[in-house]
C-alpha cells in the first residue's frame, strides 16, 4: 500500500460538526489513522461527529472541551498524547459569528465573548499545540526535504481582509488570528514546525444557518445570494475540508505563515458579478 501524505495524529477543533467536521472527515479519508475532534456539543453530537470519521478507517477520540479555556485546551492535549501517542496536525476551527450590531450597539460582553472564542481559542490551541509538538520526535516522509515536526492549520474567514457593517466583533477576531498565525509561525519554525490560516469564503453550514433564522433573515438572504454570486459559486464544506489537509500535508512543507484564501476570487471580485 502506497504511504499516506498524512501519517500521524490529527486534532480538529470545532470537529463535531460543519467545517470541522469535514476536516476530520478528509483526514481519514486521505490516510491519517488517528484523528482527534475536540467540540462543545453534547454527547449525542459529539458521537455523530465522531461516527462519521470513522466511517473512513480510522479511529476517532471525541473531547468535550470549549478552545476559551486554557485548562481545558491542555487537558484535550494531554488526552490525545495519551491515547495515540503524538499531535501532528491541528486544524483549529472552532468558532462562532458573534454579534451583528452596530459598534455604537454592541454590548462589551459579546465583543469580548467573540475574540474569546475566536481569537484566544485560536491562540490557546496553537500555544498548547507547539508545546507538544515540539516535544515530538521529527517525522520524515519522501514529500519534504525536512522533517516535519507539526502542521497547524487556524480558521480565519474573508473578514481577515475584508470588513462590512456590523462586522466589527468577527472580522476583529479573524484579523487577529491571521496576525498571530504570522508571529507562531516565525516563532516554530526552526522547530520545523508550520502555522498556516486559512480564509474560507461563504459555505453553508449550522452557524450560517442560525445567523439566516434570527430577525432580519429576509434581508441575510439577500445578502447570502449576493455574495454567493460575488464568489461565483456555492462553495461546499468538503472544499475547505481538502484545502486545510493539504496544507497540513508534508507536500507543503514550505508553505509558512501564510493566509490561504478559499472564496473561487470573492475577495479580489471588485463589481461582484
Ligand atoms: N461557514 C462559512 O461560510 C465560514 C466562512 C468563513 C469562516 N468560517 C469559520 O469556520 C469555522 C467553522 O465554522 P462553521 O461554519 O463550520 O460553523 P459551525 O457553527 O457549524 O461550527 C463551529 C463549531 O465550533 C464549535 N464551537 C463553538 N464554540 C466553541 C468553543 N468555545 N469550544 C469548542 N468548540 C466550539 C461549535 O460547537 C461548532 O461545532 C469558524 O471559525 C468560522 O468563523 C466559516
Amino acid at each position: 500500500m502506497a504511504p499516506s501524505i498524512l501519517p500521524g495524529v490529527a486534532f480538529v477543533t470545532g470537529g463535531a460538526r460543519g467545517l470541522g467536521n469535514d476536516i476530520a472527515v478528509a483526514f481519514a479519508r486521505e490516510g491519517c489513522p488517528s484523528i482527534v475532534i475536540v467540540d462543545i456539543l453534547p454527547d449525542e453530537e459529539m458521537e455523530k461527529g465522531r461516527r462519521e470519521v470513522e466511517k473512513h478507517n480510522a479511529q476517532c477520540l471525541a473531547i468535550r472541551c470549549d478552545v476559551s479555556k486554557e485548562r481545558e485546551v491542555q487537558d484535550a492535549i494531554a488526552q490525545t498524547v495519551a491515547k495515540f501517542g503524538r499531535l501532528d496536525y491541528a486544524a483549529n476551527f472552532a468558532g462562532i459569528s458573534g454579534p451583528t450590531t452596530m459598534i455604537e450597539a454592541m454590548p462589551v460582553e459579546k465583543f469580548e465573548q467573540c475574540l474569546r472564542v475566536n481569537t484566544t481559542g485560536v491562540w490557546l490551541c496553537t500555544k498548547h499545540q507547539i508545546l507538544q509538538m515540539s516535544k515530538q520526535e521529527p517525522q520524515v516522509s519522501k514529500w519534504s526535504s525536512v522533517p516535519q515536526r507539526g502542521a497547524i492549520v487556524n480558521c480565519a474567514s474573508v473578514n481577515s481582509i475584508l470588513s462590512g457593517v456590523t462586522t466589527a466583533a468577527y472580522t476583529a477576531s479573524k484579523h487577529a488570528v491571521v496576525g498571530l498565525t504570522k508571529t507562531a509561525a516565525l516563532e516554530a519554525r526552526s522547530q520545523h514546525i508550520r502555522v498556516n490560516s486559512l480564509s474560507p469564503g461563504f459555505i453553508w453550514t449550522d452557524m450560517i444557518e442560525k445567523n439566516m433564522n434570527s430577525d432580519n433573515s429576509a434581508a441575510m438572504r439577500q445578502a447570502w445570494e449576493s455574495w454567493e454570486s460575488r464568489q461565483g459559486r456555492k462553495a461546499f464544506p468538503a472544499e475547505i475540508a481538502n484545502a486545510t489537509v493539504l496544507l497540513c500535508s508534508h507536500m507543503m512543507s514550505l508553505v509558512n505563515a501564510h493566509n490561504l484564501v478559499c472564496d473561487n476570487g470573492f475577495t479580489v471580485n471588485e463589481n461582484g458579478i
